[in-house]
């Protein structure tokens, strides 16, 4: 079975990034000069994704916009004959009708969001995508759709065993080249309660039943809907596994990562390369 479906949770206020989100989605900041969110859109393509569900809050819609036409700003570009950068922003369209939206109410969690998601995914396995965690390299979704075989499966990466407190923690079982398996959730845990040092990064394959589990969670850390807590029920019921994807993750959610990210993307570009080189050396 194919994963054809992926959810952008991009309800979050963005907090961490105030002023510069005051009116501005979190997901729309731009690494070098591509926002966020393409960059989870084209990696959820490159994994085959053919419907595109983005669960929203107030003040985003920016994101709307960004992936529609601009009639204006088209017409201008191919008058002023601006060749590349009109192929930049139409290359970037989905088919009609392939991006859905939905509103999440109340910034409830991640678990809230992803269940706001269910009746436009009904009954098939879906992706999610978490856009602050930004991936430079092999797309991580697309090693995960071809290492899937069913059930459930998140990508995972070591982290600092002092900062497990950040993140999503698994209780490692056997190991199968990238796959290991996944015999426990725990969403932020202190590092002494820690079963590992092994992190949820945001990508996610979730079994349509985790919808029913989420529909009537508790709240957990933070005291939000964590979808770590659902998907921990899901454990004996379906083959669960942790994949350790080859790029390299960046956390666009603080502001180190995000700059580091910049640079690293920067790196990338045939563009900028040198003088961004030049330009370090220089400084220090
Ligand atoms: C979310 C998840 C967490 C995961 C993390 C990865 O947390 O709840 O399990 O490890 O994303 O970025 P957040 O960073 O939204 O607090």
């Amino acid at each position: 079975m194919k994963i054809r479906k992926a959810i952008f949770p991009v309800g979050g206020l963005g907090t961490r990034f105030l002023p510069a989100t005051k009116a501005l989605p979190k997901e729309m900041l731009p690494v070098v000069d591509k926002p966020l969110i393409q960059y989870a859109v084209e990696e959820a393509a490159e994994a085959g994704i053919e419907e595109y569900i983005f669960v929203t809050g107030r003040n985003k819609s920016a994101i709307e916009d960004h992936f529609d036409h601009s009639t204006e700003l088209e017409t201008l570009l191919h008058i002023k004959s601006k060749s590349e950068a009109l192929l930049a922003v139409q290359e970037m369209m989905k088919p009609p009708g392939s991006i859905s939206y939905v509103r999440q109410q109340e910034p409830a969690g991640l678990g809230h969001a992803v269940w706001c998601a269910r009746n436009i995914v009904a009954n098939e396995p879906v992706s999610i995508l978490l856009a602050d965690d930004l991936i430079l390299g092999k797309p991580a979704l697309k090693e995960m759709c071809e290492a899937w075989k069913g059930g459930n499966m998140v990508a995972t990466m070591k982290v600092d065993p002092e900062k497990t407190a950040s993140y999503g923690i698994i209780t490692p079982g056997k190991t199968f080249g990238n796959l290991v398996e996944v015999h426990g959730l725990v969403e932020k845990p202190k590092p002494k309660d820690a079963p590992s040092a092994i992190a949820i990064v945001g990508r996610y394959i979730i079994q349509p039943s985790v919808f029913t589990t989420l529909s009537t969670q508790s709240k957990g850390a933070g005291g939000e809907i964590q979808l770590t807590d659902a998907l921990s029920e899901e454990i004996g019921k379906a083959p669960f596994f942790g994949y350790h994807f080859s790029g390299k993750r960046f956390d666009c959610g603080s502001k180190l990562g995000f700059v580091q990210a910049n640079i690293a993307f920067a790196l990338q570009r045939d563009d900028l390369k040198r003088p961004l080189q030049n330009w370090i050396k220089n400084q220090f």
